[in-house]
């Protein structure tokens, strides 16, 4: 995505959703039109202040006469003061839409970048780059993107005031003028390292606030071990030099944003203060060079000059803001994932055929190569090896959250690729080793935003064998689960997952490790439960327990692609 182009669709998202944005470019207009006629009915003001007689010609004087008013120092001030609270009145108008819907446009970007993550972005990758990245991607980063909406308004404002401003200097004093416009383009080309100085800084900063958010989630995540292992100081201290390299940065890159500021109103005073002190003015006085014409220029060049300062200083910002732009758009830009075919699957799953299955991690060799098994229906199956043989990696490919990269995987006998995915995912649950929790009702934690009933749930429940702890609580289906679910067993998370699969019907459950921290008899009964609640449906635990293997129907050894066909006793 070009620089533009990124800019152009953040802009497209942000007035597509807040259409009243349009509104601040027209109030700021009005709003710098009214600056620049209060700085206009100055002029004549000095005029009279310095005992000469006004001139006739001045638009501010003509405009006074035109409706009969006299333009006496009085009615000057009183205009002066009028327009300038108009600016003001407006300005805080249109600074008001633009933050206010700034901050939408924050909210937005911010909630689509999570539903982007979470619906479409790959689950290796996500793995690949850290939580603490994504999370920035949703927090910090659409932030700052929201803020570009806000500052590109301001340029807008900035400019409009500095080009009308240029052109009233113009108007008065060409000479001037062009010494101005000089001094400015022989300023931007020293600008230019500055420019990039700042992107390169902006960059840094989004790289050290990800790996401080990282760090800081790892930490919380996993502070069992880290106190067990008495690791507090070492992420401490990780932290807080991650800190300190961040906020070394964004000092930079405030600092640079001062000096921008200031630098050439200081050029203005130090070329005044030279003209004045050689002599250069007592030289020229009296060709067209007097006090009206110095104090002139000193007012509008003084607000000329900030008026530039301040739009480098929101072009700057802009700079620094602008990976984030990017990356933020990029997440936003990648709605829809990756689409399968179009038909939606109705039939029932009775078969699942991996055929040459080959697949390998970025970082990796190959995990396995040229699998090929079949699944059927009504059958129950063991998938055993050894640790690190793919098993959980066929798993992800099996329940389409992993692409398959090499052969393919067949559905009742057809490529999977002409279905639609969303249906076939559908079809086929995974039940992970460690099932997420989330700080909610167990209610709510098995039925996961969607309107089954309670009597479902009970049932589910029942086949997961979790039931007759849930009735025991007080509080039953409606017990509030902790962060992570750190007020159950590991057991009994384990169970709540595979309430959540059961009770959404699956033709394909995939069942990874379920029962390891079941002890002997439950994990007898949650077994014997789930395979005679699936018994038409296909069942596949990875297990490295004797319990499951022997009540299976068949034995698939991942590292040697070996089954056996497990006699079960009637
Ligand atoms: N997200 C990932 N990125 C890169 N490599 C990975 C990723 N996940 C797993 N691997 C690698 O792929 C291989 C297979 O991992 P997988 O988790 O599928 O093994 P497994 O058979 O389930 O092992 P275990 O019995 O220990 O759970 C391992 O060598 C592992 O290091
Ligand atoms: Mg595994």
């Amino acid at each position: 995505m070009n620089k533009i182009s990124y800019l152009r669709k953040l802009l497209y998202f942000a007035y597509k959703h807040n259409p009243i944005l349009a509104v601040f470019p027209i109030i700021s207009t009005i709003s710098v039109l009214a600056e620049l006629l209060a700085m206009m009915s100055l002029v004549p003001l000095s005029v009279i202040g310095t005992g000469q007689g006004i001139n006739p010609q001045d638009p501010i004087v003509k405009v006074l006469n035109l409706i009969h008013l006299e333009p006496s120092p009085k009615c000057l001030v009183m205009v002066f003061c009028s327009l300038f609270i108009f600016r003001i009145v407006t300005n805080i108008l249109g600074q008001n839409i633009s933050l206010k819907y700034g901050k939408k446009v924050l909210a937005q970007l911010a909630s689509r970048a999570f539903c982007n993550i979470v619906k479409h972005c790959k689950i290796e990758e996500i793995e690949q780059k850290s939580i603490g990245h994504f999370i920035s991607l949703a927090g910090d980063e659409s932030f700052r993107s929201s803020m570009i909406v806000i500052e590109l308004h301001q340029l807008i404002s900035i400019s409009t005031l500095g080009i009308l401003y240029f052109a009233l200097i113009f108007w008065y004093s060409p000479v001037t003028a062009i010494s101005v416009f000089l001094f400015l383009i022989c300023s931007s080309m020293l600008m230019g390292t500055t420019f990039r100085r700042t992107h390169q800084l902006g960059i840094t900063q989004i790289q050290q606030s990800k790996s401080a958010s990282t760090i800081f989630l790892d930490a919380l995540n996993g502070l069992r071990t880290v106190r067990s292992f008495f690791a507090e100081d070492f992420v401490v201290d990780a932290y807080q030099n991650s800190m300190q390299s961040y906020t070394k940065t964004l000092y930079k890159i405030d600092l640079i944003n001062i000096l921008i500021k200031f630098i050439p109103i200081a050029f203005l005073f130090s070329a005044l203060a030279i003209f004045m002190v050689t002599g250069l003015f007592d030289k020229y006085a009296g060709q067209g060079l007097n006090f009206v014409f110095i104090i002139t220029m000193i007012l509008f060049l003084m607000r000329f000059f900030p008026v530039v300062g301040q739009g480098l200083n929101v072009l700057m910002r802009l700079i620094s803001d602008a990976k984030a732009a990017r990356d933020v758009i990029e997440i936003i830009d990648s709605q829809q994932g990756k689409r399968l075919g179009d038909r939606v699957i109705s039939d029932k799953i009775t078969s699942l055929s991996i055929q040459d299955l080959t697949f390998s991690y970025k970082t990796g060799s190959p995990v396995f190569k040229d699998l090929n098994f079949n699944f059927e229906s009504g059958k129950s199956y063991a998938l055993v090896g050894p640790s690190g043989v793919g098993k959980s990696t066929l798993f992800n490919i099996l329940a389409f959250l992993t692409d398959v990269q090499g052969g393919d995987l067949l559905i009742n006998h057809e490529s999977h690729k002409k279905f639609e995915i969303e249906s076939l995912r559908k079809k086929v649950m995974l039940v992970e080793q460690e099932s997420i929790i989330f700080n909610d009702t167990i209610f709510n934690n098995i039925n996961l935003g969607e309107n089954y009933s309670s009597e479902k749930i009970k049932k589910a429940c029942q086949v997961a064998c979790i039931d007759e702890f849930i009735d025991g609580l007080t509080d039953g289906y409606e017990f509030k689960l902790n962060y992570q679910g750190q007020n159950l067993s590991g057991g009994q998370r384990q169970r709540i997952g595979l309430a959540r699969a059961v009770l959404r019907h699956p033709d394909v459950i995939l069942l990874d490790e379920i029962t390891s921290a079941l002890d002997e008899s439950t994990k007898r009964k949650v077994v014997e439960s789930v395979l005679a609640h699936f018994r038409d449906k296909i069942v596949i635990f990875i297990t490295h327990d004797r319990v499951v293997t022997e009540l299976v129907d068949v034995k698939l050894n991942l590292a040697t692609m070996e089954a056996q066909e497990i006699k079960q006793a009637s």
